[in-house]
């Protein structure tokens, strides 16, 4: 069973300055709702109610976000305005939120093994909120879940991406298994390898199913890409015991860490209106 979701939000959003500036990219809005707000959905709909948060700096507001507003409540109580606050409270009413702060930015490998206090010796699944995935059935987190239960090890989902664009990504290389035409075996994995380097186009989002060994693999790496402590590197391990399956998932994802793919996402919401 996968209990909990590991949200690392501690990343300063630099590519959308002004609006970072005092607001957390997780708290973006697409339409009406904050990204990082979709990501907890996700994990809701994967049965998952513990939420662990990876904060810093200027973050705040996401966890003001995931608590009540009584000021708020009480003002709009009895008006049409009240439905807009369903969802979240309904989100805040069926889940715990634990958040802990990294100190200092040393990558998302580093970020993840920041959140052991809040995950402890289990496997758990790890939301990049700004990939933001949908399904028209069960969510990507859904979906990976259903294959860690079947392999009981580390789960990446991964999606091929032109070969031009690996340099944005997790790349892995891997062979099919059991017949099927989505899950590898991984064998291999780089961190945002240049065209040339690149084993494959085949690209993580950011979407993991983690084994709690993650922890003391992460304490040995090394910075690696970008001078960062890499998830990549630390899953390479893994790997090498062949322990980390890849899934290209169902669904559609949004990279709304780049302003193309968050206008691309406010689209696709706005047209299901
Ligand atoms: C991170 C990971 C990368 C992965 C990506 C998915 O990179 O390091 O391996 O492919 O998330 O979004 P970031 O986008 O944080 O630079």
């Amino acid at each position: 069973m996968i209990k909990k979701c590991l949200f690392p939000a501690a990343g300063y959003g630099t590519r959308f300055l002004p609006a970072t500036k005092a607001t957390p990219k997780e708290m973006l809005p697409v339409l009406t709702k904050p990204l990082i707000q979709y990501g907890v959905e996700e994990a809701v709909e994967a049965g998952i109610t513990t939420m662990a948060i990876v904060t810093g700096r200027g973050k705040r507001a996401i966890e003001d976000h995931f608590d009540r507003s009584y000021e708020l409540e009480h003002q709009i109580k009895g008006s049409s305005k009240e439905a807009l606050m369903d969802e979240i409270r309904s989100i805040i009413a069926a889940c715990t939120f634990s958040y802990t702060r990294q100190i200092a930015m040393k990558g998302l490998g580093h970020a993840i093994l920041t959140g052991e206090t809040l995950i402890g010796d289990e496997p758990f699944a790890v939301v990049l909120a700004d990939d933001l995935c949908t399904n028209n059935g069960g969510s990507v987190l859904h979906q990976m879940i259903e294959v860690y239960e079947k392999y009981q090890c580390s789960i990446v989902a991964i999606e091929e991406v032109p070969m031009e664009e690996t340099h944005k990504y997790g790349i892995i290389a891997g062979d099919l298994v059991d017949g099927t035409d989505n899950i590898y075996r991984v064998s291999n994995m780089v961190e945002k390898p240049a065209p040339e380097d690149a084993p494959t186009n085949m690209a993580i989002i950011g979407r993991y199913i983690l084994t709690p060994d993650i922890f003391d693999i992460l304490r040995e790496t090394k910075p690696g890409k970008g001078g960062e402590i890499q998830i990549t590197d630390a899953l390479l391990e893994q790997a090498k015991q062949g322990k980390v399956i890849a899934y290209k998932f169902e669904g559609k994802r949004f990279d709304c860490g780049s302003i193309d793919g968050f206008v691309e996402a406010t689209n696709h919401f706005y047209s299901k209106i």
